[in-house]
């Protein structure tokens, strides 16, 4: 048996507009991911998350799953624009409440709150405004977060800043699959520095508190040895992971994607004293991890969120794939876990994500072996000392994915979106069967 520390943490995750539902109650306001879906061609199938999987309403019946699941953390987020409507001035109480309410019953149960300020529903004002491009949007964020610091501080166990503010910046403002919809590339290096630069903001104003941010992270692999392979496997390194991790664990951009952006945009939109902002001590670095990738170079650009390097190809590894098509390699978990302990050593690491899209099974064992896997291979990174503390499966619950709506299904808990009933998935068993023995 492979078995974790009995401290390992072990959770589960979804995000406020992907479950809640409720969108016009209580005093919320749209958020892009309102006016996106609202928008004819945006969303497979006109889906939106007006109504999701009714969690708002449905909160304690799932909080009585997780306690069922043996569950020691829940990480979940919170809607901005149910806490600030607007997205700056007047707060809404009602909104605070009910993340009050989550939270208490969540404690109640032995269960740790793990929520997330941003997953991706920025308060649509703030988008008219010229969302995150502007550099006044990380402004509004850390008002916003000292809202959340001083409601609910005292109650949250780990607070993490960001959900993968590399699919904000770059599917909302590159390829516009992902609201708000812009394919304005110098824009989305901008959006991202903003993003960035509003998680330290946000970071400072939570003092006391236990702070991280999550990124989607990836393990790259040139096709060959060739030279202009390598380059390709380092540029959308440089994109998907550097980018992101340098400035925040490092305090800087590292040079050469700078210079792959050159063609695309400056770097005058960052600011005097900005990385050092960035750079605010973390106690956690969160990683979601889904898939591997595999590059080579190309010499057709082809329309790619990973701007100034629109020639390299992105290939097919020849795995097995879940249902969204993505492959399946949970060797790449454990090559990115080693490489993230021997680039950026020293900080604490969560799998805040992970998890795979199957079809409307409750007997989902292809959903179990995806799961077994990863969990072995982040066994394997720990005998091999990465200083991996926990583990979150994505997600609690089926749920509106995005631009997929609701086609694709990540939960271990299956919803009838007819009737909104929960029903336990072999995937859940499975791993309520994992916590209890603490392994494998
Ligand atoms: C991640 C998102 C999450 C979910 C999974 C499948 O990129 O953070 O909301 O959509 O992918």
């Amino acid at each position: 048996m492979t078995t974790f520390d009995p401290g390992f943490l072990w959770g589960a995750a979804t995000s406020s507009y992907q479950i809640e539902g409720a969108a016009d109650e209580d005093g919320r306001r749209p958020s892009i991911w309102d006016t996106f879906c609202a928008t004819p061609g945006k969303v497979d199938n006109g889906d939106t998350g007006d109504v999701a999987a009714d969690h708002y309403h449905r909160y304690r019946e799932d909080v009585a799953i997780m306690s069922e699941l043996g569950l020691g953390a829940y990480r979940f987020s919170i809607a901005w624009p149910r806490v600030q409507p607007l997205g700056s001035g007047a707060v809404n109480q009602r909104g605070l409440d009910f993340y009050r309410r989550l939270i208490d019953t969540l404690l109640d149960q032995g269960i740790q709150p793990w929520p997330t300020l941003y997953h991706w529903d920025l308060p649509q004002p703030l988008e008219e405004a010229g969302g995150w491009p502007e550099r006044d949007t990380a402004l509004r964020f850390a008002e916003y977060a000292a809202i959340v610091h001083d409601a609910l501080a005292d109650r949250g166990t780990h607070w993490t800043t960001l959900n993968e503010p590399w699919c904000s910046a770059f599917l909302g403002y590159a390829t516009g699959r992902h609201a708000p919809g812009r394919r304005e590339p110098a824009a989305a290096v901008h959006a991202a520095h903003h993003l960035l630069l509003g998680h330290g903001l946000a970071a400072r104003a939570m003092p006391g508190t236990r702070v991280g941010i999550t990124l989607n992270l990836s393990h790259i692999t040139a096709i060959s040895t060739a030279e202009a392979d390598a380059d390709a496997a380092r540029r959308i390194d440089g994109m998907q992971n550097r980018l992101f991790l340098d400035p925040v664990l490092l305090a800087a951009y590292p040079e050469d994607v700078l210079a792959d952006l050159a063609p695309v945009t400056g770097f005058d939109h960052v600011q005097e004293d900005d990385l050092k902002t960035i750079a605010v001590p973390l106690d956690f670095l969160g990683v979601n991890y889904y898939s591997p990738m595999l590059v080579g170079h190309g010499t057709t650009p082809t329309a790619s969120a990973y701007v100034g390097s629109e020639h390299v190809q992105h290939l097919d590894g020849g795995r097995q794939r879940t249902s969204i098509g993505w492959e399946i390699d949970a060797r790449g978990l454990l090559d990115l876990l080693l490489r993230l302990d021997r680039d950026y050593p020293a900080i604490p690491l969560y799998i805040t994500e992970n998890g795979a899209a199957f079809d409307d099974e409750v007997h989902d064992t292809a959903r179990v072996a995806y799961l077994d896997g990863h969990v072995r291979a982040c066994a394997e990174a720990l005998a091999r000392g990465v200083p991996l503390k926990g583990y979150f499966a994505w997600s609690l619950l089926d749920n509106f994915e995005w631009s997929y709506g609701y086609a694709q299904r990540f939960g271990i808990v299956h919803v009838d979106y007819a009737t909104q009933r929960r029903t336990l998935k072999d995937s859940a068993r499975w791993y309520a069967g994992v916590i209890e023995r603490g392994g494998l």
